[in-house]
């Protein structure tokens, strides 16, 4: 028996499709080559932006014929668009082939829901359900020399336009014992020269543990586990990242100076409607404190254009925002309406062709940027 998985979106779900490949294999399953091999089929989805939700839809659609073939395939859809009751309930009534639909909380059930599925051969739709997190399962890598390791699921941030925080859930930190001891394995093997830790935002880390512990804390002691490995993390959110954890960058070896710090705008009126708590100001004091303590740092940013009721000129502070920090390099997203959101209900929406216009300008800045320090 063999399994297939696509997956869409971020790192995070990279690594929870290790943790599906994991429960797959300790199944009895094995890796398959393609999509035509496989007994079973798992889509792995992301709902950052109507475009990943799209191409969910076309992918799974595209298994109908195949399904129809193939009695027997599983298809099995779960992740964060799946989280969300409503979409499931669409793929459902859409796709009626599809044979397993789960949210991102009970992925870790995916084993079960095979077994229901194999026993009565009706299909499994369940969604909610926002549980502890699992630290007894196994993981299938398949990164090469870098190993994810979550260190906290979730954000408490509810940046105004993100779906995140609903379908990810509230703020959960990992005992630091057990990312340690994870580290340590990892290490050991052998197997891996880089260890990225992974977390919606990274710098809440540990508050929420019965005995907290700080992110710059937990970074120290990774650095201390004996070792030819390098650590890095993702993502950071400017308002928490500390002094300290500054300090640990710069000081520890074992750190990329490799820094992913999302600035979303650079216009104050819209950074508060983004709810991203934080000003221009802020953004490029941290930023200035930065290159001066790690003037080897490399800086990266994310940015949303066309947020509603971004005018013109607010848009040239994102613009000018970058011209200043000259990030090595950007993502930059065109605004996504996400139902449920409470950007989604704001007036002022803009067009598409105006958000288009602007995100080009950003990505042609970053390429500029870029050619002329690649010069120096
Ligand atoms: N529309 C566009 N981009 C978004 N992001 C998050 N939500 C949306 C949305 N609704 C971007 C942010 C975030 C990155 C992972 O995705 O820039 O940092
Ligand atoms: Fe979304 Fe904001 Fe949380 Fe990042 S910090 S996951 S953008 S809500």
């Amino acid at each position: 028996m063999k399994y297939f998985i696509v997956t869409f979106g971020c790192q995070m779900n990279v690594h929870d499709s290790e943790k599906i490949a994991g429960i797959l294999e300790q199944k009895g399953y094995e890796r398959a080559s393609s999509k035509e091999e496989a007994d079973i089929i798992v889509f792995n989805t992301c709902a950052i932006r109507e475009g990943a939700e799209d191409r969910v839809f076309g992918n799974v659609g595209a298994l109908k014929k195949m399904k129809k073939e193939r009695p027997d395939l599983i298809i099995a859809v779960c992740g964060c668009m799946t989280q969300k009751e409503q979409t499931a309930l669409e793929m459902k009534k859409k796709f009626p082939f599809v044979d397993i639909i789960i949210g991102t909380f009970n992925v870790v059930k995916l084993g079960e829901y095979i077994d229901k599925l194999k026993e009565s051969r009706k299909k499994q739709v369940e969604v909610f359900e926002e549980g502890d997190i699992d630290e007894l399962l196994p993981y299938k890598r398949t990164s090469g020399e870098n190993a994810w390791v979550n260190i906290i699921q979730g954000c408490n941030n509810f940046c105004t336009y993100c779906i995140v925080p609903y379908v990810r859930g509230r703020e959960k930190s990992r005992e630091k014992e057990a990312i340690l001891s994870e580290i340590k394995e990892l290490v050991k093997s052998g197997k891996y020269k880089q260890i990225t830790l992974l977390g919606q935002n990274v710098n809440s880390y540990g508050k929420d543990l019965k005995n907290p512990c700080s992110f710059a804390q937990l970074l120290s002691e990774i650095c201390k586990i004996e070792g030819d490995f390098k650590v890095w993390f993702m993502t950071s959110h400017p308002k928490d990242l500390s002094d300290e954890v500054i300090d640990v960058i710069a000081k520890e070896d074992k750190i990329l100076k490799d820094i992913h710090l999302p600035a979303q705008s650079g216009n104050n009126r819209i950074l508060a409607k983004m709810n991203r708590k934080y000003t221009r100001e802020d953004y490029l004091k941290i930023i200035k404190k930065i290159k001066r303590k790690i003037p080897s740092v490399r800086l990266t940013s994310d940015f949303i254009v066309g947020f509603p009721t971004e005018t013109e000129e607010e848009f040239l502070d994102t613009y000018s925002l970058i011209e200043e920090v000259r990030f090595d390099s950007i993502f930059a997203f065109i605004y996504s309406k996400r139902e449920g959101t409470v950007a989604s209900k704001m007036d002022g929406q803009i067009d598409e062709e105006t958000k288009r216009i602007r995100v080009n300008k950003l990505l042609d800045l970053e390429k500029k940027i870029q050619k002329e320090d690649n010069k120096k």
